[in-house]
């Protein structure tokens, strides 16, 4: 008689999905051999372009990582993909492949609206394990601390609370469709310029009221089952052997209880980035000096540099959030995709995203009836709209629409998604005459916007991983269309396409501005439903927008566009002052304040008043919609610690609203933006006395300031 063993599912006790995934993976765990667990602590890279004598493993689908099974005990592969707006990897790797790209990671976090997020995240998750991916690389949650980050389209802007409650829900919503969501890069990865190379200069409670409390709210809020440490050194320590921010913080502090795996070519030893947290490398053999996760490992194994118990610790978090994230139970395999339900996700999120910047004499919204020509101009948006470039990149059904464009290879290719506006333009108004100009040629471009009603001038700023801006300027020679075209015809509106802020030297000239950075999947129908009004945009900035980099902690970008970088960035200068708050403490009015956003319709704010109950304060207030049309308005609440220059962010909501309708929203303020982290207490503290509470539409249009009494405590 046959007697039961791990081989057999009967004897299979962690298949008991009623256990916690911590008691499953621990007698999981019992049942490995040492070979085992260390197949299960590194991941191979699964791209088409590895070496000839480095074959792809068997089994893997073409994408970022692949751990093979391990079938004796029914433990799946983990099939890794990119990233956070949408499954990339394998849409670029493999010809004729094909995912729905989410609008920019801005464009989430400027819907104001953690459902969006979640949608946005439940879709895109949903898209990764019906194309057999159970690990999903999204969870982008960087600080904008440098608006020439050429990453900052996969993030989600410059402050703490918004970016963790929109990532923390975007990440809740890949992991709900049994995918391990990975939130990274952890941490200071906010630059690219030198980003293997640089170590991010900061103090600890700077860092952990900004960066890092960004991450600690999006983790809480998501539970990822994994976190990537970023390439760059933090405070001299490479965040993917750094004691402090693996073991002290993530582990120890916030008690995470799932792993960490490296950033593709971001470990640098074995010994001590296992004793400093590290629980994964990925894709060592190909991109780190040398696969740090066996050999060298073994021997430090050998020699006590690293203890048993600590490989098993590796394992036991892998394995746990593969029980957590359902990966055992629901297996990721090829099924069928709804295409056009997942299109409209990504259209409705950037719908509920895309920033009315400017909107002089109501050129907008158009009357579509009414139009009797329009003049569509610029950014190939006869053929779609552009993509941000890197990792994150997805290819979209129909492929690139504008071929050829440098770079074609990494970061590139330059992507243009295939959803024309000018197609969507053409259905808005089936009675004006739509004409469309290349925009290359100004006196072309003039001439048509002249004798149009109206021109919508599309603009664009290709940026990509790896890469940094140089400066905020628009290339090509688009200031000059822009320019030309608004003298033209004064009811221009310019659209942008951009991963992060840009200059506007025309601004004055122009009617309308409508922002939707990368726009994503169905972006024509968006835009079209935006600018004729069927939308009422909503979307409010996630970032302060600079006038020019002279506005900035650090105007420079020292070896962004050529150069050595430096060996180290200073985040001191701002220190947990990111964005809107180190313009306000320096008395600097951006261009557009962060919160900052218009509608076609108005709201009005009523008084703010506050409540206490269950220990914690809620702004209550009332918006009242007062114009003509329905629309979405943000409360947005800021408030002033005692001795503080500047606003933080400490609650927020958003609301849908009838033409006349009102509703009093109560909205929690998250207690550690009223408090500071005392590094010598080591906990968050309130340092007691008058607070001032202040509800507004921007972080610069702001109400009647409420005093709020606390006394010093602990939290
Ligand atoms: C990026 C990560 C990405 C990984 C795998 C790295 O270059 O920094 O964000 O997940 O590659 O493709």
């Amino acid at each position: 008689m046959a007697t039961a063993t791990a081989e057999t599912p009967a004897a299979r006790p962690w298949s008991d999905a009623a256990m916690s995934p911590d008691a499953r993976a621990a007698l999981l765990l019992a049942q490995m051999t040492q070979d085992e667990k260390f197949q299960l602590i590194r991941s191979y890279y699964a791209g088409p372009d590895r070496p000839a004598d480095k074959p792809m493993p068997t089994g893997a689908i073409a994408s970022a990582g692949y751990v093979p099974p391990i079938e004796r005990l029914g433990i799946p592969a983990l099939k890794e993909s990119d990233a956070g707006l949408g499954v990339a990897s394998s849409t670029r790797m493999r010809p004729g492949d094909y995912a729905t790209p989410l609008p920019a990671g801005p464009v989430t976090a400027a819907s104001w609206d953690p459902q969006v997020a979640y949608r946005g995240g439940a879709m895109i998750g949903g898209e990764a394990h019906r194309k057999g991916f159970n690990v999903l690389l999204a969870g982008g949650v960087n600080l904008m601390r440098e608006p020439r980050n050429g990453r900052n389209f996969e993030y989600a802007g410059e402050d703490p609370l918004l970016s963790g409650t929109i990532v923390g829900e975007a990440i809740r919503g890949v992991e709900s469709a049994h995918v391990i969501s990975t939130i990274k890069h952890f941490a200071l990865n906010d630059q690219e310029t030198g980003r293997d190379t640089i170590s991010a200069q900061i103090g600890e409670q700077a860092m952990r009221e900004s960066d890092l409390l960004a991450f600690e709210l999006a983790i809480e809020r998501g539970k990822p089952g994994s976190v990537m440490c970023a390439y760059n050194k933090v405070n001299g320590d490479w965040a993917c052997e750094n004691d402090y921010l693996m073991n002290q913080l993530l582990k120890g502090d916030w008690k995470y209880p799932g792993f960490v795996m490296s950033d593709w070519g971001g470990v640098h030893s074995a010994a001590k980035a296992v004793n400093a947290g590290l629980d994964q490398e990925s894709a060592g053999e190909i991109f780190d000096k040398q696969l740090y996760f066996d050999a060298p490992l073994r021997d430090a194994l050998a020699k006590g540099e690293v203890k048993q118990a600590r490989l098993d610790n590796m394992v036991q978090r892998i394995l746990r959030s593969m029980f957590a994230a359902g990966l055992f139970e629901h297996p990721a395999t090829k099924a069928p995709i709804d295409e056009a339900a997942n299109l409209a996700v990504a259209r409705e999120t950037l719908e509920a995203g895309a920033v009315l910047l400017r909107n002089e004499h109501d050129v907008l919204p158009l009357d579509a009836a009414k139009l009797g020509s329009l003049a569509v101009i610029g950014a190939h948006a006869d053929k779609g709209v552009i993509a941000g470039g890197g990792s994150s990149l997805v290819s979209a059904k129909g492929g690139n629409a504008v071929p050829g464009i440098a770079p074609t290879a990494w970061p590139g290719p330059v992507m243009y998604h295939p959803y024309a506006p000018l197609t969507a333009l053409r259905a808005m108004a089936p009675k004006a005459s739509v004409q469309f100009a290349e925009g290359d040629d100004l006196a072309a471009a003039a001439a048509l916007a002249a004798k149009s009603d109206v021109a919508v001038v599309f603009v664009q700023k290709w940026q990509a991983e790896s890469i940094d801006a140089k400066d905020l300027s628009l290339p090509d020679n688009q200031d000059a269309l822009v320019a030309a075209v608004a003298k033209a015809n004064p009811r221009t509106i310019v659209v942008l396409e951009n991963g992060g802020p840009v200059a506007m030297p025309w601004l004055d000239q122009v009617g309308a501005v409508l922002e939707v950075w990368y726009p994503g999947g169905d972006a024509g129908t968006g835009i079209a439903n935006l600018l004729s009004g069927k939308v009422n945009p909503s979307g409010r900035l996630p970032l302060s927008w600079p006038r020019d980099v002279s506005q900035l902690p650090r105007p420079a970008l020292p070896g962004a566009g050529g150069g050595t970088p430096p060996a180290s960035v200073d985040y001191a200068i701002e220190g947990a002052d990111v964005g809107y708050r180190w313009f306000q403490s320096r008395g600097i009015k951006p261009l557009f304040p962060f919160g900052y956003g218009l509608s076609y319709t108005r709201f009005a704010h009523g008084p703010l008043k506050l409540a206490t109950h269950d220990n914690q304060v809620h702004a209550v207030v009332e918006v009242s919609n007062t114009g003509h049309r329905a629309g979405a308005e943000v409360a947005q609440v800021y408030v002033q610690v005692p001795g503080a220059k500047a606003h933080r962010l400490a609650g927020y909501a958003k609301v849908f609203l009838r033409p006349g309708e009102h509703r009093t929203l109560s909205i929690p303020l998250e207690r550690r933006l009223l408090a500071d982290f005392d590094t010598a207490k080591h906990a968050w503290v309130l340092r007691g006395g008058d607070y001032q509470v202040v509800e507004g539409r921007s972080s610069d249009d702001l109400g009647q300031p409420v005093t709020l009494k606390l006394a010093p405590a602990q939290l």
